[in-house]
């Protein structure tokens, strides 16, 4: 298996036209999938000779500094489990992400429901580093273990009928404290989603690991999206179900403040929110007197998805 540490990856192979050429493939077996598992036993697992090789030494600085594992961890918008940044890594624990399907529906031509190790059978996993971008105008460097979202959509055929893909996270009162808060004003499940052109783009990506193990239940356990040209907002964790749309489907922080978030959510410097500039923002690891502020990147720096915008007014579209 190639695998090399964090620190001999160049600052350059952030850009994703790099990570393309020297994606790391891991092969089928570096998933230890036990069929059966019993109880207390994930059925998915990374192999520890795979997390021994990889040997990430967080914060590392490599450039653009990736962010710390533990930066990236405890610090999470999760609203399912809360409003402050602290509360998902504190309760997110208690929701079972053991086992896990996700159901495929709409505009496809064999819809149906996949376990995860279902899904993951015959799938390279690969190992992506990418820029997190929240509309709040804090960032992170984060490297994800996942595969392209295409990959998936392509099992369940979808029809020529098919525009758009809606993604919808757990809905589980019982385990999610924040669904059962007299405070939220989320309408729940959360809600996400994509055209499917975007969705095909080779960038976005469903992660089941980060820092080369798998995903903390804060960061979206078992699997989530990462669409890294937008707002960290269309990232949505705990993916339960997959449906595909002829039209444009809602999203929660859209539903919420139309005004403020819109369905594209592309990561634009010039298109300020209505309550705070986008032009900059606050690059982990920050701190009240070293704020680390940089300068905010169209697209978040990944022009190559500038094509699938092209003609589209990118201020009135949001
Ligand atoms: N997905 C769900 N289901 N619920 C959420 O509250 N928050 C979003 C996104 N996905 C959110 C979600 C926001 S606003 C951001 S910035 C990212 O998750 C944060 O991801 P992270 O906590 O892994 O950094």
């Amino acid at each position: 298996m190639l695998i090399r540490r964090a620190s001999d990856i160049k600052p350059s192979e952030i850009t994703p036209e790099h990570i393309y050429r020297s994606r790391r493939h891991f092969m089928r077996d570096s998933l230890a999938v036990a069929a059966g598992a019993g109880a207390g036993t994930s059925a998915l697992a990374l192999p520890g000779s795979w997390l021994e090789a990889r040997d990430v030494k967080p914060g590392e600085p490599i450039g653009e500094q990736m962010t710390s594992e533990s930066n990236a961890t405890s610090y999470n918008n999760f609203y399912e489990f809360g409003t402050d940044k602290t509360d998902p890594a504190e309760y997110a624990h208690e929701m079972t992400v053991d086992p896990w399907t996700v159901e495929v529906s709409g505009e496809v031509e064999k819809p149906g429901r996949i376990g995860l190790e279902d899904m993951l059978a015959g799938i390279d996993l690969e190992e992506r580093i990418y820029r997190l971008r929240c509309v709040e105008a804090w960032s992170m460097v984060i490297p994800w273990i996942g595969f392209p979202v295409k990959k998936l959509l392509d099992k369940f055929k979808p029809t020529a009928d098919a525009k758009y893909v809606e993604f919808k996270t757990l809905h589980r009162p019982s385990e999610m404290r924040g669904q059962r808060s007299f405070f939220s004003s989320i309408d729940w499940p959360y809600l996400e989603g994509l055209r499917l052109d975007e969705a095909n783009h080779p960038l976005a990506i469903f992660a089941v690991g980060m820092y080369g193990k798998l995903l903390p239940n804060q960061n979206g356990a078992p699997i989530r999206l990462v669409v890294p040209w937008k707002y960290g907002f269309k990232s949505i964790k705990s993916i339960v179900s997959i449906r595909l749309t002829r039209r444009q489907p809602r999203n929660t922080w859209n539903d919420l403040q139309p005004s403020e978030y819109g369905f594209y959510a592309n990561v634009n410097p010039e298109v300020d929110h209505p309550r705070w500039s986008q032009a900059s923002e606050r690059r982990f690891p920050t701190t009240l007197l070293r704020p680390n502020r940089i300068p905010t990147r169209m697209f978040n720096g990944y022009d190559e998805v500038a094509s699938l915008y092209s003609g589209m007014d990118l201020a009135e579209h949001y």
